[in-house]
């Protein structure tokens, strides 16, 4: 995960506190946290806020409150990252500049540049100082059509910008009542992924489509076995031992007062917070649920 002009190792490796000398190797080679392969249990998670259209400039100032909360980027045993709109996202970047929160973008075109007016490529959202980027996230997928393929596509663009890809998979409340939620997240998983994902290139969001933003979540048995046959998927798709290292997060009304319970459900290894995270006192509760 880099950032321009800003050596990757340099700008991830937040807990050398904590770090053994493989877990930072695999840092120096861009994963977005430290992440011990041998212990899933280790795999540093992430709490991820995706605000979504929602923000004018006067939102910085709880972007402020949550640097000003979370301090400098050292110490750190969870990655935090918010995702702005891409009108905020260089302003984003600068106040973030030094701090441990790291800066996404919701969305990207699969090309690199040309002809495709009110899009934005990857090496644009990198320009400006992202570091990741969404891609495949249910809102895109209904409002705009977005297919596995595309999905597909998106995430390649973003590697090929240097990013890493939060590539979201989830099925809608039709499909979770006619039973279908383990065959609709497998198909969506075959056809999101590309083949050269890595633990370093991607990071997975299991977002039920019905829990975003209606304030009701699965139970955590659910979670659980979502989340499981996610991971077992992962290693089946991926190359030699890197499925069981890829964080796996959980999106879709996360609260502080959910998160603790969410978050220790096994395979779960961060969040992915839409409303929770436009105010800092929330998204630092939720993030609490790691300290
Ligand atoms: P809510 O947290 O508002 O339910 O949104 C979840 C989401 O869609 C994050 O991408």
């Amino acid at each position: 995960m880099t950032r321009t002009g800003v050596d990757p190792a340099a700008r991830v490796c937040k807990s050398s506190r904590t770090h053994n000398r493989d877990s930072h190797l695999q840092c120096k080679n861009g994963i977005l946290g430290e992440m011990n392969g041998a212990n899933m249990a280790e795999i540093q998670p992430l709490v991820a806020g995706n605000w979504k259209m929602n923000g004018l400039k006067p939102a910085l100032g709880e972007l402020k409150k949550l640097t000003n909360a979370l301090g400098g980027a050292s110490g750190a045993n969870t990655d935090v990252m918010i995702c702005p709109p891409f009108t905020l996202i260089s302003s984003a970047a600068h106040q973030c500049n030094g701090s441990s929160v790291q800066i996404g973008a919701q969305d990207c075109h699969a090309n690199e540049s040309g002809a495709h007016t009110g899009d934005i490529a990857p090496e644009m959202l990198s320009d400006a100082g992202a570091s990741a980027v969404i891609v495949g996230h249910s809102e895109r997928r209904a409002d705009h059509g977005e297919t596995n393929d595309m999905v597909n596509a998106k995430a390649q663009a973003v590697w090929r910008a240097g990013l890493t890809a939060i590539i979201c998979v989830g099925e809608t409340d039709t499909q979770r009542k006619a039973g279908e939620t383990l065959e609709v997240i497998a198909n969506q998983l075959t056809g999101s992924i590309p083949d050269a994902a890595t633990a370093a290139n991607v990071v997975l969001a299991y977002e039920p489509v019905w829990a975003i933003g209606t304030g009701l979540t699965p139970t955590t048995d659910d979670v659980a076995e979502v989340h499981a046959a996610i991971r077992t998927q992962l290693e089946a798709m991926l190359p030699a031992g890197e499925g069981r290292k890829v964080r796996i997060l959980y999106g879709g009304s996360v609260k502080p007062s959910n998160a603790s319970e969410l978050m220790a459900v096994p395979n779960v290894n961060g969040a992915l917070v839409g409303g929770a995270s436009l105010k800092a006192d929330d998204f630092l509760g939720i993030i609490a649920a790691y300290t």
